[in-house]
């Protein structure tokens, strides 16, 4: 089925003001999308730009990119964990932006699985290949269900609800995302409130069906290895666990570490390389302009980084 929702880029100004893109130089993209933001970085001025995407679905869009920019856009379908294969390390690269998580698109696309208001295959694969959410509630034992419940979704009732699963399952294989949905809503007996009670479990399953967070710190580690000096390094991000990951990761890598750390304490594991950034940014956040017109946008946040 083809979507046509569009996706309302976040925090694009801001996205393009911290890029400050300038002519010949080179870019990358790593979350293509609906091509927002890669549309307005070749339309800023006469630089290129590479753009990433796991979903084999944004393909059309890439084409239609292609044919308006030529030469100066390159499209390749990959994960941007694996930058460092995807992009040749003699590139001059000025400048890498992501904008982490799901598109409009495919929140919207009832087959891809990732809503529980409508009824569709449990999927939410997002490169359309790999496990699924159905393998995951079906197969995986019920400690690691509430693991991954808990650990991705911060659902603190995750317990009942991994177990609700298993006892459902043991029926009747759960196949589709409102299935799932009223498992978990009868396990978690919540107050209707304003959020639907499996929002939680359905954000986890979406972060372990796609490996997110991995994804996410290999793309960090790779982007800062593929920028060149005084490169910019460019992040939004849409919850808490992100934001954790791509805050710790600037500040770990940066000459201006906080007093927070000690240098007793043991190298960190994300290190990339001594003072990679020159400079980090605070968290930057949607003006209230933008919230009101894109709801989106409420829990987004954007960081940024100066290669050393
Ligand atoms: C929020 S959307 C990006 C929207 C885009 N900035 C725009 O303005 O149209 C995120 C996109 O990143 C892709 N994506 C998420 N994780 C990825 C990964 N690890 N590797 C490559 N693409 C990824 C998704 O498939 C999705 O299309």
């Amino acid at each position: 089925m083809t979507n046509t929702n569009k996706h309302i880029p976040v925090m694009l100004n801001q996205v393009l003001e911290n890029l400050a893109p300038e002519a010949g130089k080179t870019y990358i993209d790593c979350t293509f999308g609906n091509g927002g933001y890669t549309r307005a970085i070749l339309e800023q001025t006469n630089c290129s730009c590479i753009s990433i995407d796991q979903d084999p679905s944004v393909k059309a869009k890439a084409d239609e990119l292609t044919k308006e920019f030529g030469s100066r856009f390159t499209f390749i379908q990959g994960k941007f964990g694996d930058l460092e294969k995807l992009v040749s390390n003699d590139k001059n690269i000025d400048g890498i932006v992501f904008d982490i998580g799901v598109s409009s698109m495919q929140l919207d696309e009832a087959d891809r699985g990732f809503s529980f208001n409508k009824t569709a295959p449990l999927d939410m694969r997002m490169s359309k290949s790999g496990i699924s959410a159905k393998d995951l509630v079906n197969e995986l034992e019920e400690t690691e269900l509430a693991n991954i419940i808990y650990k991705y979704g911060e659902e603190k009732k995750s317990r009942f609800v991994a177990r609700a699963i298993v006892e459902a399952r043991q029926e009747k294989e759960i196949e589709t995302t409102t299935e799932l949905a009223e498992i978990v809503a009868n396990a978690i007996y919540g107050k209707a409130g304003k959020t639907h009670p499996a929002t939680k479990t359905f954000q986890a399953l979406r972060i372990e069906v796609n490996k997110e967070l991995e994804q996410l710190e290999n793309g960090l580690k790779a982007a800062t290895n593929l920028l060149d000096k005084d490169g910019k390094l460019v992040v939004v991000t849409f919850h808490s666990l992100e934001d954790r990951i791509v805050k710790n990761f600037m500040k770990e890598n940066s000459e201006t570490k906080g007093s927070g750390t000690s240098r007793y304490l043991p190298v960190a594991e994300d290190k990339v390389l001594d003072n990679a950034f020159s400079k980090i940014s605070k968290a930057i956040k949607p003006s209230k302009e933008e919230i009101l017109s894109n709801k989106r946008a409420r829990s987004a946040k954007l960081r940024v980084a100066i290669k050393n």
